[in-house]
């Protein structure tokens, strides 16, 4: 059976308990919480920032992956390494110097991803994907929680992974938006790594036992 990893997106927790929906990540098979980042300018809201994800370390034992959605991404990576990022992605959209960022990135000890919007092609990650750790396939348009998952996503996931395995690569498949218990065996049996669900976890009525079912989808082969 092919292995995953599951990462609750806390943008869909109740901010006013937050420690306690926290404490369910813990408590859960999750594997890393995610934790979205919005400028108000690469993307039409805005969540919060590096104190916040501080507070998130501190409580949430679980890899920290942060999705920063931001421009000029090259001036906030090292704020959010210190803040607690175990994994770190920013947009290929948001910078002409991806390759270097990705070094910066990894120089600091953290895992780095390229995330890329619905319209962008997976073709743009060809002379960089040997130095990815993620590429985060973005599922929705990127700015807001609980929105429709677009399904042409499955057909750049299958192209995606065929790449990674024809290069014999390690990098990591995520998939963001619109993720859940509906869709979750054919994202993965594209070719995904990481399932990021916000809402269906969040707003569902047993959280930890959403995860768990998640958790246990079995996917013996990839449909590529
Ligand atoms: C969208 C964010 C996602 C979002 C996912 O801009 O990057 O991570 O939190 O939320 P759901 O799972 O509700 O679509
Ligand atoms: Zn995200």
């Amino acid at each position: 059976m092919k292995k995953f990893l599951v990462a609750p997106s806390v943008l869909a927790a109740n901010f006013a308990r937050l420690e306690e929906d926290l404490t369910m990540v813990n408590n859960s098979q999750a594997d890393w919480l995610h934790v979205d980042i919005m400028d108000g300018r690469f993307v039409p809201n805005i969540s919060f920032g590096q104190s916040l994800v501080k507070v998130m370390d501190s409580i949430c034992e679980k890899t920290i992956d942060v999705h920063l959605m931001i421009e000029e991404p090259e001036k906030y990576v090292s704020s959010f390494v210190d803040s607690g990022a175990d994994v770190l992605t920013f947009h290929i959209e948001a910078t002409n110097h991806a390759h270097r960022l990705i070094q910066q990135i990894k120089s600091m000890d953290v895992k780095a991803g390229i995330a890329i919007n619905p319209q962008t092609s997976v073709d743009v990650l060809d002379d960089i994907l040997e130095n990815l750790d993620l590429v985060c396939v973005m599922s929705v348009n990127p700015g807001f929680g609980g929105q429709k998952f677009i399904y042409r996503t499955l057909d750049k996931l299958k192209k995606l992974k065929t790449k990674i395995i024809e290069r014999n690569l390690n990098t990591k498949i995520e998939v963001d938006g619109g993720v859940g218990l509906q869709n979750a065996e054919a994202i993965l049996g594209a070719g995904a790594d990481v399932l990021v669900a916000g809402s269906s976890v969040f707003k569902s009525d047993n959280p930890i036992e959403t995860i768990s079912r998640l958790k246990g989808i079995q996917v013996a082969n990839y449909d590529i």
